[in-house]
């Protein structure tokens, strides 16, 4: 049984307390389905965001069979299965693999078979058999709800909540959606509340609870709806809630509660003994919970590396299903070096000494410093220059890897989140997909351009520079998608850094020493720039100071600076990806 009591959800706009749910009050039994109706705006979903414990009630209680939810724990990732408004599948991936991964990441199965059984048992229930191998991107809008309803019985959830799972669809596909969700709630007791916005199929409810303005109007059977509100039509009901305020909707209906909850345990008494409504014993339940209590706290939810793996795998899937990404990755790694090497000519020019051709007269050692000093700074200002490239190019490259890495999928997040996915396999999933286009992208630059125009220096240490400095743009970006709400603002945000990065890394202009010193400590591409020249023969090296105005630091200090930036990233991203963000 669920039972709220008196549950307020206040939100606090311009220093005032606003309720979005006012002292609602209601008792469901198991195996009850019942509709969440009333006009837009009026609280439907705050209500069952509130139960489901995404919003924390301002006031009052939750029991769930008796248990104080506030109290004693709120409901386990198994018990409770939200099905919200958005889609939360991929669309490269096909039904059986949304399943798949939907079960692998919620429940502990003990072997392949279980797996498999789990899978097809849950497809069989919401009508997906037939198109199981049919990618997300072509199911209509009825299949995509199956699809998000199969997505949360995997666990098997006692209580499952829908938002608006009916909306948009046409007429046929609604009725279907409507007649599913009621078999569901015919079996084990499960108890289903679908908050909708259409007033058509009512009758197939075991109650409706009407809303107004984040009070409770009226919950009761659905043929007791017309006499209440005194109207020949349902449809009639929303402009009759206009008629009063939602606190003289509230008053009457405290009035008549009592009646209509009798009514609603009469008919369920009614639907038991015709056997169309089978309910476990209370027993039954009690061992049940028990079970599913000691099951969880040995293995019921997968571990880590469970989780880790399975998403993991599902990442790359996801990454080569899409063939325009597969392809922009691939044009971006081969042709950025390319671009490079097209300055590489300039940086082998050869740097005379002075002492290589003794002069014998005065105009002639002038005239011979001042080759020497032009050839310095041809080449010198070419090898950094090269440098420079490689690593904004490689930043590029950090920002277009991850900048849309959470932020664009933060809804599917959230929900696989609440069905108890750990943050931390989520985020090392990441790092690891991440670190793979990471290495791809900075060796291979590394190595390409060195074929074509040989590093003048340490080349491993040259390269270990561009890792890290894709890797640090890669993790900085990383860390913004997690903490941005939108794809677009993470996307925008990852640009500008970047783009910030040449102009203030000191390699092109100097900066003023005063904006320097606050500006260089985050700007990774000097880092990088530095360490990179450090690493230079000390002739070219020379050759590299002699053209720029910029200090430049010690190669291990850069070292340790790129990896504080990376460490930093990866807390921030940590702290990002554990926030809850829902809308
Ligand atoms: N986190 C929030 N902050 C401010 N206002 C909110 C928040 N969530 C919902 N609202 C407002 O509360 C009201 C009820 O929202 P909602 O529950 O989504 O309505 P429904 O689902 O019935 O259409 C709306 O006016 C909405 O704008
Ligand atoms: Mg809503």
């Amino acid at each position: 049984m669920l039972e709220l009591k008196d549950v307020s959800f206040t939100i606090r706009k311009d220093g005032e307390d606003v309720p979005l749910v006012d002292q609602v009050s209601i008792v469901i039994p198991r195996g009850h389905f019942m509709a969440i109706v009333g006009p837009s705006g009026c609280g439907k979903t705050t209500l069952l965001k509130t139960i489901a414990g995404l919003n924390p009630e301002s006031a009052g209680a939750l029991f769930w069979d008796s248990r104080n939810l506030s109290e004693e724990g709120d409901f386990l990732p198994s018990e409770i299965g939200y099905v919200p408004q958005f889609s939360i599948a991929y669309d490269p991936l096909t039904v059986d693999e949304s399943v798949e991964a939907a079960t692998r990441l919620r429940v502990c199965c003990r072997s392949t078979e279980a797996l498999d059984h789990r899978i097809d048992q849950v497809l069989e229930e919401t009508g997906l058999t037939s198109i199981s191998d049919r990618q997300v991107r072509v199911l209509s809008g009825g299949q995509k709800r199956r699809l998000g309803l199969a997505m949360e019985l995997v666990s098997d959830p006692k209580l499952l909540l829908c938002d608006e799972v009916t909306s948009g669809l046409d007429p046929r596909s609604e009725r279907e959606i409507v007649h599913l969700l009621h078999d569901l709630s015919r079996k084990d007791g499960r108890m289903v509340l679908s908050v909708t916005h259409s007033l058509a199929h009512l009758e197939l409810y075991d109650s409706i609870l009407v809303m107004y303005e984040g009070r409770v109007a009226f919950h009761g059977p659905p043929d007791q709806m017309t006499h209440y509100f005194s109207v020949v039509d349902t449809e009639e009901i929303y402009p009759r809630l206009t008629t009063q305020s939602a606190e003289a909707w509230h008053h009457s209906w405290q009035k008549h509660r009592g009646f209509y909850q009798d009514m609603i345990e009469k008919n369920r008494l009614r639907l038991i003994e015709s056997g169309k409504l089978r309910i476990p014993s209370v027993q039954v339940v009690a061992e049940d919970r028990a079970e599913t209590l000691a099951a969880q706290d040995a293995t019921e939810l997968p571990g880590f590396f469970s989780q880790f793996s399975t998403l993991l795998g599902r990442r790359w899937r996801i990454f080569f299903r899409d063939r325009g990404q597969v392809f922009l990755q691939l044009a971006i790694i081969v042709c950025f070096p390319i671009l490079v090497t097209l300055f590489s000519d300039k940086a082998s020019g050869n740097i005379r000494r002075y002492s290589d051709s003794p002069q014998s007269d005065f105009v002639a050692e002038i005239q011979e410093q001042q080759s020497v000093r032009s050839d310095q700074a041809k080449v010198g200002s070419a090898v950094s220059g090269i440098i420079m490239f490689q690593v904004v190019l490689l930043s590029l490259m950090g920002s277009n890897n991850s900048a849309r890495e959470i932020a664009g999928e933060r809804p599917i997040y959230e929900k696989e989140k609440f069905g108890g996915l750990r943050p931390s396999a989520y985020l090392a999933s990441k790092m690891t997909f991440l670190a793979c286009l990471v290495i791809a992208q900075s060796l291979w630059m590394a190595f390409f351009v060195n074929f074509f125009g040989t590093f003048r220096g340490d080349f491993i240490e040259h390269a270990a520079f561009l890792l890290l400095i894709n890797a640090s743009m890669t993790a900085i970006c990383l860390a913004i998608s997690s903490l941005m709400r939108t794809a677009e603002q993470a996307s925008l945000l990852s640009i500008y850094l970047v783009g910030f990065q040449l102009p203030l890394s000191g390699a092109v202009l100097a900066l003023p020493e005063h904006i320097e010193a606050f500006t260089r400590p985050f700007i990774s591409a000097y880092w990088a720039w530095s360490g990179s020249v450090d690493a230079l023969q000390p002739q070219v090296h020379n050759a590299v100071k002699s053209v720029i105005d910029t200090a430049l630091s010690a190669q291990n200090f850069c070292f340790y600076v790129l990896g504080a930036h990376i460490a930093v990233a990866l807390v921030a991203a940590w702290v990002g990806v554990r926030r809850p963000q829902w809308d």
